[in-house]
């Protein structure tokens, strides 16, 4: 865009390139329920409480009698995934894009051996996708791993953990590489650089800090333990099946400068680092500069093993998978704003509106963010989420006029169609998060809603869990069918 024109040819259509990836995200803690069904061992997300837009989730010792746990049930998917199907098929997706439990497939994480029962249900749930046309798009740790691990190891404080986390890769890319083209290795890798908020660390890592900690020596450990893990991930996968592709996932939220300060654009190009250390490691196959000084400057200092830096330059990854819901702002010497979040200098942006939950909305970010990303590394990129979290309210006949998703959901779209057709940027595809109802992960909610797809269920539990359409259903019907022309 210059002056707000079209860049491109302005006869070009503003649609997506044949053979785009239209679909919808969720993650296996938030709808697969079943949390104790088969064989399957707590998780990390089995002992997170509800909590709301202002009381934060608690991590309870163990699951606890008297306490409410939603994601126990989720939205029952383990159970009604055929029904659900069935109606992305009708919204016309090409792909889904949902993660392995990895407490289903080793109960405990630390077995020799995995469970039949939960490798069972995701040959019957990716079965079930391809009889549908529908491409499945894997998360293989979505804020997930079994409760055992965090809880008698630390989760990846110890180094142990790569070792557990490739044997549950090779089971999985040995038994599905046939059925999964697309993997992606640890969801929203990056979010744990916010070390005040406890649950990301709980959730990425399985850590829990202690008063004794230096969180940020404790939380770049233990990122290097995944990064190692992951680009170990990433060679196993070639040697079992060269076909699969593999990505990281990073959240992608840009930082502007709050002004055209020169200081204040520094403060947004430090705050950017703690987001590009992720994908410059993951595409560049090295520590940059910047982290090595910051690491020195902080006196951190890392324990890198031998044959970890081989690892990391060898197993770089395939795509870049990203999520994108806000953008930020930084001001030079802000001490943190109430309503920001996530960084020392962050400001409130006045120019952008914020959701209920006073995240900001940016479409325009999008296409920032895809045009950044693909200028630095020049990979395919994969927008595999983004969406708005809203309260629903259902007419007198249960139906739900969601106008305000889909204002949120066509901006952004033709946000990503300027990046592929005035960019240039390549782009496999793009999947609404949380197409059907979820459980919320960072408030634990059920009505903090995404989806297309209303399920009835409440945030104590309630609720016949049947699932209804919504008018965003027919809509983002309507824009797959056109490939994205009409929306
Ligand atoms: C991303 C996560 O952070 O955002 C999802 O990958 C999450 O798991 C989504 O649900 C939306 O966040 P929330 O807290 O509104 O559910």
């Amino acid at each position: 865009m210059r002056n707000g024109k079209r860049k491109a040819d302005a006869k070009m259509p503003m649609k997506m390139p044949e053979g785009f990836l239209w679909g919808g995200a969720v993650a296996a803690h938030q709808i697969e329920g079943a949390w104790n069904v088969d064989d399957r061992g707590p998780s990390v997300c089995d002992v997170m409480t509800a909590g709301g837009p202002h009381r934060p989730r608690r991590i309870t010792n163990g699951v606890l009698p008297g306490e409410y746990y939603p994601n126990h049930d989720g939205i029952d998917f383990y159970h009604t995934y055929e029904h659900d199907l069935d109606l992305f098929q009708e919204m016309g997706f090409s792909c889904f894009r949902t993660s392995i439990s990895w407490s289903r497939i080793f109960p405990r994480g630390d077995e020799d051996e995995p469970s039949e029962a939960g490798l069972a249900f995701y040959d019957k749930l990716f079965d079930a996708m391809h009889a549908r046309g529908i491409e499945p798009v894997v998360t293989i740790s979505h804020f997930e791993m079994p409760y055992h691990l965090a809880k008698e190891y630390g989760g990846f404080r110890d180094r142990r953990l790569i070792d557990f986390y490739l044997r549950f890769c090779e089971v999985i890319f040995k038994r599905y590489h046939n059925k999964v083209r697309w993997w992606m290795l640890f969801n929203e890798i990056n979010n744990q650089t916010d070390v005040t908020r406890d649950i990301y660390a709980f959730t990425n890592s399985g850590v829990t800090y202690t008063p004794a900690d230096n969180r940020r020596q404790v939380m770049y450990q233990v990122v290097h333990n995944e990064l190692v893990a992951g680009a170990r991930a990433r060679q196993l996968a070639r040697q079992i099946d060269p076909k699969m592709k593999i990505g990281c996932m990073v959240a992608w939220v840009p930082i502007y400068p709050a002004s055209a300060d020169p200081a204040d654009q520094m403060s947004a190009l430090d705050a950017m680092h703690d987001r590009f250390l992720f994908t410059d490691v993951y595409l560049r196959g090295h520590y940059p500069a910047y982290i090595r000084k910051q690491w020195k400057r902080e006196g951190i200092q890392i324990d890198i093993h031998d044959g970890d830096l081989e690892a990391l330059r060898e197993g770089t990854v395939d795509f870049i998978g990203l999520s994108y819901y806000m953008s930020s702002a930084s001001r030079a010497g802000a001490t943190g704003d109430a309503d920001e979040r996530g960084f020392e200098s962050s400001v409130s942006n006045p120019y952008l509106e914020k959701s209920a939950w006073g995240w900001n909305i940016d479409p325009t970010g999008l296409t920032y963010t895809l045009a950044t990303l693909y200028e630095r590394y020049e990979v395919p990129l994969f927008v595999v989420e983004n969406g708005f979290g809203a309260y629903d309210i259902p007419d007198e006949s249960g139906y739900i006029a969601d106008d305000y998703r889909i204002d949120y959901l066509r901006k952004h779209i033709a946000a990503l169609e300027r990046a592929v057709v005035d960019e240039g940027v390549e782009v496999i595809g793009y999947t609404v998060w949380g197409c059907i109802d979820v459980v919320s992960f960072t408030t634990g909610e059920m009505e903090k809603r995404y989806g297309m797809i209303y399920v009835d269920r409440d945030n104590e539990g309630h609720g016949t869990l049947e699932r209804r359409r919504k008018k965003s259903f027919y809509w983002y019907q309507h824009v797959i069918e056109t490939n994205g022309e009409e929306l």
